[in-house]
């Protein structure tokens, strides 16, 4: 037996990766997490599950019941979470109790909101000139916060920054960011991103309080931050620059359209052996 922590991805089914939707589809006991995982990410188990279970109202200790039920039974476990597994999705302290019963688990990653929003407004969040560094954090509530981790202090870095769980609190978040990115500085806050009622609202840090707060965005809402969701001030990265040679387009090679016959470092992945 084993449980699958499964990233769920944004909201959109169609973003699940596929180990995802073979595991909803095969385990007979299914846990997600109802308030930010969508009902329709559960399609591809059908009728088969034996279990389905929204565990946004339970506490962990009854989640871990559940799960040591479905271990007592033999029954692998789907447990869903929004996005990545990995960023604020709580996995930890379920693992650590896992361990502890010595139960079997996996982590199967998903589409952070990050990446979907980013999709979704069209924009790459590293740009050569701007910056190399994206920061994913949010603003602090409950949880405790490492101090050397507020806002003002990652604002230093000039880095592309995603804050979650912030929106409610957005104009501290605006009256902290200003004096280290200035007033306008591009945002953009995506809500639900990638679920049928999405919507998006872009500005800069001197006007976005107003615009958020009339579209009454209050919380699955993501804070997008930086000179990358403006359109100047960067250049072309080296990648694809014609002068700059590396491993896969040694000097002097020029650019090529890659022959399906001649030897590559990475041989055509689209060729089948017929015989194979
Ligand atoms: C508990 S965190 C979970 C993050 C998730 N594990 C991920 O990888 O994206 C929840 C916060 O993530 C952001 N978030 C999650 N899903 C989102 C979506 N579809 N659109 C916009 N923001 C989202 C919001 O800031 C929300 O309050």
């Amino acid at each position: 037996m084993t449980v699958y922590f499964i990233g769920a991805g944004p909201g959109d089914p169609e973003l699940l990766t596929v180990k995802a939707q073979k595991l909803i589809a095969a385990c007979p006991v299914i846990l997600y997490a109802g308030s930010l995982v969508p009902c329709a990410v559960l399609e591809p188990a059908g009728d088969s599950a034996e279990l389905v279970m929204d565990t946004s109202s339970m506490d962990l200790d009854q989640i871990i019941g559940e799960i040591r039920k479905a271990d007592a039974a033999g029954r692998d476990v789907a447990r869903l979470h929004s996005g990545d597994p990995s960023i604020y999705g709580a996995v930890a302290e379920q693992i650590r109790r896992l361990e502890v019963f010595g139960i079997d688990y996996e982590i199967i990653p998903g589409v952070t909101a990050t990446s979907a929003s980013a999709a979704w407004l069209g924009r790459e969040l590293t740009l050569s000139g701007i910056t190399q560094t994206v920061i994913l954090t949010r603003y602090e509530g409950k949880t405790p916060f490492p101090e050397r981790e507020r806002l003002p202090a990652l604002a230093a870095t000039g880095a592309t920054l995603a804050i979650h769980l912030g929106v409610p609190r957005i104009h501290r978040i605006v009256e902290e960011l200003i004096p280290h990115y200035g007033e306008d500085c591009p945002v953009a806050v995506c809500y639900r991103t990638s679920w049928p009622d999405q919507e998006r609202v872009s500005g800069t840090l001197g006007d976005i309080v107003g615009k958020v707060r009339a579209r009454k965005f209050t919380r699955t809402a993501l804070i997008l931050v930086g000179r990358v969701l403006g359109s100047d001030g960067f250049c072309d990265s080296y990648l694809y620059d014609s002068s700059r040679a590396h491993v896969y387009r040694p000097k002097g090679s020029g650019a090529r359209r890659q022959s399906v016959d001649s030897p590559t470092l990475h041989p055509p992945t689209r060729r089948r052996d017929p015989k194979a």
